[in-house]
């Protein structure tokens, strides 16, 4: 089982996106996919509305979700922990406490060849926003997943 964690700042736009999206591309019998935020600010709360309505409208249901954040055992718990910008990055890697835990940290669109680094916050934004990184979410994943079956 390989073991995939979507991070991002609060855990209701960006990575309950990436997780869902994620989950959809791979067998559940041989991959697990989780989120968390670095911030407490969501903590069981559901995905941002505009989130589970751009993930319903491509037929990925994300509603049951809810926030946690991400925590030192997590380093344990999962493979591969992807970060949705610079900022999850850093602060992620800090919480490392070897070299090995922090090298499952990587920068979800650094591995990919679509040439942006990172996934923008839509959460202040419009509807459209929700709508971009759905897409540049999916192309990312679309990627990953196939280098990883
Ligand atoms: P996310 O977006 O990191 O993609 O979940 C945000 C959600 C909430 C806040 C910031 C970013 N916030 O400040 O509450």
């Amino acid at each position: 089982m390989t073991r995939i964690l979507m991070v991002c700042l609060g855990n209701i736009c960006r990575s309950p996106l990436a997780h869902g999206i994620m989950e959809s591309k791979l067998p559940s019998d041989r991959f697990y996919v989780d989120s968390a935020g670095t911030a407490n600010y969501h903590i069981g709360s559901p995905p941002d509305k505009r989130s589970v309505s751009v993930a319903k409208k491509y037929g990925i249901d994300i509603s049951m979700q809810r926030g946690r954040q991400f925590k030192h055992s997590d380093f344990e718990d999962f493979d591969i922990i992807f970060t949705m910008d610079s900022s999850n990055y850093v602060n992620v890697v800090r919480i490392a406490r070897t070299q090995t835990e922090a090298g499952k940290v990587k920068m979800l669109l650094e591995e990919t060849d679509l040439g942006v680094a990172e996934v923008p916050d839509p959460y202040y934004g419009n509807d459209s926003g929700f709508e971009d990184v759905y897409h540049l979410l999916d192309k990312a994943c679309t990627q990953i997943a196939k280098r990883l079956l």
